[in-house]
C-alpha cells in the first residue's frame, strides 16, 4: 500500500497530465494530485478553477484525490504519508530542473522519494503553456486537454 503525490501547477490540466495520473493510479494505492502555488508562475486559471478541472477529469478514478498545497511539497507529502513524489518527464529539457528539485526534496525529507515517469510519446510535446498559446491564437485544442473541460478552458482564455 503505497501513497504517492503528483504535484504541478495544472494551469490548466492537459492530456499529458491526465495520462500520468491514470498510469500512476494503476501503480499506487492512493494518488494525491497536488495543485501547487508556484511562486515563480503567475497562473492564468485560479487555484479553484485548476482544482475543479482536475476533480472533473479524475471523477472516475477512485484512488485519486485532488488537493491544493502551498509551502513545501515534502511537508505536504509527509503530512499525508505519501512516500513517493511523481514527476513526468517529457524531454531532457525537463530533466535538469526536475533532477535538482528531486535532490533538494531528498535533502528536505529523506523518507520521500521522487520517481520520474516518462511521457507517452503522443503527449511528449504537450504543456499547459503551449495549449494556452494555441488556444489564444484561435487554434484547435481538441485532444490536447480533457474533453469535459475543453469548452471552459477556451472560454476563459478567449475572454
Ligand atoms: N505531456 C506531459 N507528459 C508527461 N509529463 C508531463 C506532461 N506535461 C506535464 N508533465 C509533468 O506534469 C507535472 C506538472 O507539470 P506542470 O504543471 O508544470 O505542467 P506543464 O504542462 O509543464 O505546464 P507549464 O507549461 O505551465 O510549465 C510535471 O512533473 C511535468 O513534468
Ligand atoms: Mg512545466
Amino acid at each position: 500500500m503505497t501513497t504517492a503525490i503528483y504535484p504541478g501547477s495544472f494551469d490548466p490540466v492537459t492530456m499529458g497530465h491526465l495520462d500520468i495520473i491514470r498510469r500512476s493510479a494503476r501503480i499506487f494505492s492512493h494518488v494525491y494530485v497536488a495543485v501547487a502555488q508556484n511562486p515563480h508562475k503567475k497562473p492564468d486559471f485560479s487555484l479553484e478553477q485548476r482544482r475543479d478541472y482536475l476533480l472533473k477529469v479524475t471523477r472516475d478514478l477512485d484512488n485519486v484525490e485532488v488537493i491544493t498545497i502551498d509551502g513545501l511539497l515534502v511537508e505536504a507529502a509527509q503530512k499525508r504519508n505519501a512516500r513517493i513524489i511523481i514527476k513526468g518527464l517529457r524531454a531532457m529539457t525537463d530533466f535538469e530542473y526536475e533532477f535538482q528539485m528531486a535532490l533538494m526534496n531528498k535533502k528536505l525529507g529523506n523518507d520521500v522519494e521522487t520517481l520520474f515517469m516518462a511521457t507517452s510519446t503522443k503527449y511528449s510535446f504537450l504543456s499547459s503553456s503551449l495549449v494556452k498559446e494555441v488556444a489564444r491564437l484561435g487554434g484547435c485544442i481538441d485532444g490536447l486537454v480533457p474533453e469535459e473541460v475543453r469548452e471552459d478552458i477556451l472560454a476563459q482564455l478567449r475572454r
